[in-house]
């Protein structure tokens, strides 16, 4: 079976909800969880797929959890050629112009760094549980 890594960054639970939707929806796939600041380099170079899953704060910011993560661990040594996909949760009626921007940042470094990005990026508009539907499809997709 292949396997997964989903590394999240979330402040109030709802991207981590969205993440365990995902894993138990990716049904071709052994998935392991890991909160950001948990994830080390293997949970990357051991998985044939990584999704990453960050809100968005401030205006148009990572998740502060994820900022470490970004700026240290994202680079061309662990990320190329690997499979990423990207997912996020953000709020469209307030913050329209930079609704889940931290996606978007995470999608160009991971770019960057020569990662293979699979698929679209999911954006979950507030709350996940209106959004099941979405997230499974995504899952299944993968
Ligand atoms: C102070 C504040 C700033 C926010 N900034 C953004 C933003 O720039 N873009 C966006 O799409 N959502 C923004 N949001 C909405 C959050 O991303 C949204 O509530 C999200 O579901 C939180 O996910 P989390 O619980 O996984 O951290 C903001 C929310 C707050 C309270």
């Amino acid at each position: 079976m292949k396997k997964a890594s989903i590394i999240f960054g979330s402040t109030t639970g709802n991207t981590e909800a969205v993440a365990n939707t995902i894993a138990e929806n990716m049904i071709d796939y052994e998935v392991k969880l890991y909160y950001v600041t948990d994830a080390t380099e293997a949970a990357v170079k051991e998985v044939d797929l990584v999704l990453y899953g960050c809100s968005t704060w401030g205006y148009g910011e990572l998740q502060e959890d994820f900022v470490p993560y970004y700026n240290n661990i994202m680079t061309d040594q662990l990320l190329r050629g690997k499979s990423v996909g990207v997912f996020g949760c953000g709020d469209k009626e307030n913050y329209e112009d930079v609704f889940c921007a931290a996606a978007d940042l995470i999608k160009a470094k991971a770019q960057q760094c020569g990662a293979i990005i699979v698929g679209d990026i999911l954006r979950v508009d507030s709350e996940p549980a209106d959004n099941t539907d979405a997230i499974v499809a995504y899952a299944r997709s993968l």
